[in-house]
């Protein structure tokens, strides 16, 4: 997955974006237009005023694609003193985007790069969490065994048995009967310990679809959550054509909770989209009172889409952690 999604030269994400849209594989939040950006701008400065407006302080964003959720944060937040939008950008091509899209914004490689100057941070991600590479398990009745893939003699990829999967990545998952199929992922405390060590305090925010472990691993869920995007169509053969497509398996926001602890942090939600931008979006709905116009109008559908649970208000989870100024792993 972390080749055929990652790989500089073939990976699926090393084109210079335009996978997210219309004109690409799917949809997200920041498709639906510049109101997820604005909302979520409005509760970030509501962060800021709350840590007591830090002179110097950071938006730190991993997976800007585009750069479109920045540019309507940006936008959002308007002349804000002392901010610098900064993003994880491991990819040189989407990099180059956003550095065309985002003059101002400091795009790093990698979240170690701030390191030596670690702000008061505001770290978030839409859709990041479910793109980090998993591995695919599957029960033979009596434990977990791990799903690989290998080439087959005429040259296809092929899934084959890896063996037992190693008891740690494993660990608090339930029994379930031979053949059920899942995914899981051991990369989530790597993910954030360098983003943490990068803030001087702060939050974090991460949106995606996924659920809690025990629907997650729930006895009905059999083929588990792995999906593959291409053309606004959902299947589910990653090794159909590897880089050409998005892979992808939902979020076990318990793991997502748990490893955010081990980073230092806090959780303080756990909710689902709807509920968050709903909140979110208050003192603004209150401004709209009596506006008919037709701006008015399309923000009103944006936040319909955003926040109706027929749409991606109930399918989509936020979870949103607290570091204290001086970090340190548990
Ligand atoms: C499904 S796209 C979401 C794009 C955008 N946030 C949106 O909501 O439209 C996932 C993005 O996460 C990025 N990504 C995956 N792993 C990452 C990592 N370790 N650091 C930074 N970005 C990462 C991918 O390159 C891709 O651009």
């Amino acid at each position: 997955m972390a080749a055929a999604l990652y790989d500089p030269a073939n990976g699926y994400y090393a084109r210079p974006a335009g996978q997210v849209g219309r004109g690409g594989d799917f949809f997200t939040s920041v498709s639906t237009g510049p109101l997820f950006g604005r909302l979520l701008a409005r509760h970030i400065a509501a962060w800021h005023r709350e840590a007591g407006s830090p002179d110097r302080w950071r938006i730190l964003e991993c997976g800007a694609n585009d750069g479109s959720l920045a540019a309507d944060i940006l936008a959002a937040l308007g002349d804000l003193r002392g901010l610098e939008y900064a993003i994880v950008e491991p990819l040189p091509l989407l990099a180059a985007a956003q550095r065309e899209r985002l003059p101002a914004a400091r795009i790093v490689r990698s979240p170690e790069e701030l390191a030596g100057d670690a702000q008061p941070s505001f770290v978030l991600g839409n859709e990041v969490i479910d793109a980090l590479p998993f591995h695919v398990i599957e029960s033979d009745g009596r434990g977990w065994r791990l799903q690989g893939v290998t080439l087959s003699a005429d040259d296809r990829f092929i899934w084959t048995d890896l063996g037992e999967a190693p008891p740690e990545l494993v660990a608090g998952l339930p029994p379930r009967p031979a053949g059920y199929r899942s995914e899981v992922r051991d990369n989530l405390l790597p993910f954030l310990t360098p983003l943490a060590a990068a803030m001087t305090g702060g939050r974090m925010l991460w949106l995606d679809y996924g659920f809690e472990r025990d629907d997650y691993y729930h006895e009905s869920r059999t083929t588990g959550t792995l999906r593959t995007f291409s053309r606004h169509r959902a299947a589910e053969d990653p090794l159909e054509s590897p880089g050409e497509i998005d892979i992808t398996a939902h979020v076990d926001f318990t793991a997502l909770g748990e490893a955010l602890v081990q980073s230092g942090g806090t959780v303080l939600r756990f909710e689902n989209q709807g509920r968050f931008l709903t909140e979110a979006a208050k003192p603004w709905l209150l401004e709209l009172e009596g506006r008919t116009d037709e701006a008015t109008r399309k923000d009103l559908r944006s936040f319909q889409t955003l926040t109706h649970p027929g749409h991606l208000g109930a399918k989509f989870h936020v979870m949103e952690a607290e570091f204290p100024a001086n970090t340190k792993r548990r």
